[in-house]
């Protein structure tokens, strides 16, 4: 049997759990990482790596003097952080090790204002299938707890691709002399949501 240093000085039997002995020892307890936990974990760097990449794109609507695409990426980039961090609390509330992944750099120079909208379109359909795989391992697994907390994930999704779908549509009608009308259909339509009291809780919040 694998015996810790820390056990063997502490001579302390290994049988209580949760977040006091964790502060207490320094690290996690010997818990299984269930599959769905691992998975989990991974989506944390997907959504930090969403959150890049709506910066880098709020960023070159900010450097073309568009205020309103800007803004709205800027907020769709607040909303994906919050996704990770509502992750990350689930897996604190289940007393599951929480492991922030590495993330790739983001897409920063793009041609005009339409290729960004259609990268942020790819991104949410690979989201949302990563949002159904983390549901089906969630099923596979019979935890019922994971599988009700991935439900929110997957209405956010059909919104997300909705919205950004749309957008995609409004650009595509767009030339240089109307870019105005672009930044004018954000003004009218591209608003915060509403807080959503479903809503997972935001680790930070
Ligand atoms: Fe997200
Ligand atoms: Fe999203």
């Amino acid at each position: 049997m694998l015996v810790r240093a820390s056990d063997s000085a502490t001579q302390r039997p290994r049988r209580w759990f949760g977040r006091y002995r964790r502060v207490a020892r320094g690290g996690y307890p010997d818990v299984m990482t269930s599959r769905f936990a691992a998975a989990l974990n991974a989506q944390i760097g997907n959504e930090f790596a969403a959150h890049h990449q709506y910066v880098a794109i709020a960023v070159h609507y900010d450097a073309l003097t568009m205020p309103q695409m800007a803004g709205f990426f800027y907020r769709q980039a607040r909303e994906e952080r919050e996704h990770a961090m509502m992750l990350i609390g689930y897996l604190l509330d289940t007393e599951q090790e929480v492991a922030i992944p590495e993330t790739a750099a983001p897409q920063s120079r793009f041609e005009g204002i339409l290729e960004p909208i259609e990268l942020a379109v790819a991104q949410e359909r690979q989201v949302t299938e990563q949002v159904y795989s983390l549901t089906r391992t969630a099923r596979e697994e019979n935890d019922f707890a994971a599988e009700q907390f991935m439900q929110w994930f997957i209405k956010e999704q059909v919104e997300e691709i909705a919205t950004m779908t749309a957008l995609a549509a409004i650009a595509r009608r767009t030339t240089d002399r109307n870019i105005a009308d672009l930044e004018e259909y954000i003004a009218r339509e591209g608003g915060a949501a509403a807080a959503d009291p479903t809503a997972p809780r935001v680790a930070d919040a």
